[in-house]
């Protein structure tokens, strides 16, 4: 049997990795990330665990992902993992959500044994360094990638994918009574927390996220 691990790597820092990562990507014989123009986060915060490693970048065109491709990616991740051996794919943050990994985890064959080792979510991060409470107790807490067109339930909102955010999404939340914060690179030394709406907007850089709370 083979076995092929999706590792969360959470929020940047390498200090925010959890031992589980860091010992199962150092047990592992092979590495796969996605290519993203010769960056990749993931990567950067494992660097110094991974040292030394055989690397496969595979290849996930952004906005253009079609099901054909993690199909290939799958097949690509099992060529090269040997019978009896192990490899890992390291997605940023928590593999559980928003991941190309969970997209990809359908397409592997009875061959391949799959496990989730779990990663600080990358909201759970954002928090923590902008000292914004999610949820207190009775409260509801959603996840989304988009600023809804009805008045959410929850109380308290995690926007990823930020880069995306026009002005009128921005002035919609603010209609439906929450005040919020915009979370860039958190906990990486580039790290940047704002909360203006004009600057906010200046920022298109994909690795953020807002924080929203409805306002009491
Ligand atoms: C493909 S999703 C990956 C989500 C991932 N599974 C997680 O746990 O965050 C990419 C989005 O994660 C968010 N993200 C990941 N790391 C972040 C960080 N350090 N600071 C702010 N946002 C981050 C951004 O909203 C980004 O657009």
């Amino acid at each position: 049997m083979k076995k092929i691990y999706g590792i969360g790597t959470g929020p940047g820092d390498p200090e925010l990795l959890t031992l589980k990562a860091v010992r199962i990507m150092k047990e592992v014989d092979v590495i796969f990330a996605p290519n993203n123009k010769g960056k990749n986060m993931a990567l950067d915060t494992a660097a110094e665990f991974i040292e030394g490693k055989e690397i496969v970048f595979l290849d996930f065109p952004m906005g253009k992902v079609t099901e054909e491709i993690y199909i290939q990616n799958a097949k690509i991740m099992e060529e090269n993992v040997g019978e009896g051996k192990a490899g890992a794919f390291l997605t940023i943050g928590d593999p559980t959500y928003y991941s190309t990994f969970i997209n990809m985890m359908e397409f592997f064959s009875d061959d391949v044994h799959l496990e989730i080792i779990s990663g600080i979510p990358s909201f759970v991060g954002a928090a923590g360094r902008s000292n914004s409470p999610l949820a207190f107790t009775g409260e509801e807490f959603s996840v989304i990638d988009r600023i809804p067109l009805e008045n959410p339930k929850a109380d308290s909102l995690a926007i990823l994918k930020a880069f995306k955010l026009e002005e009128d999404e921005l002035d919609r939340l603010e209609r439906f009574g929450f005040e919020y914060k915009y979370i860039q690179r958190a906990s990486l030394p580039e790290e940047i927390i704002l909360e203006d709406k004009s600057e906010i907007l200046k920022e298109r850089d994909y690795i953020s996220l807002i924080l929203a709370r409805r306002k009491k």
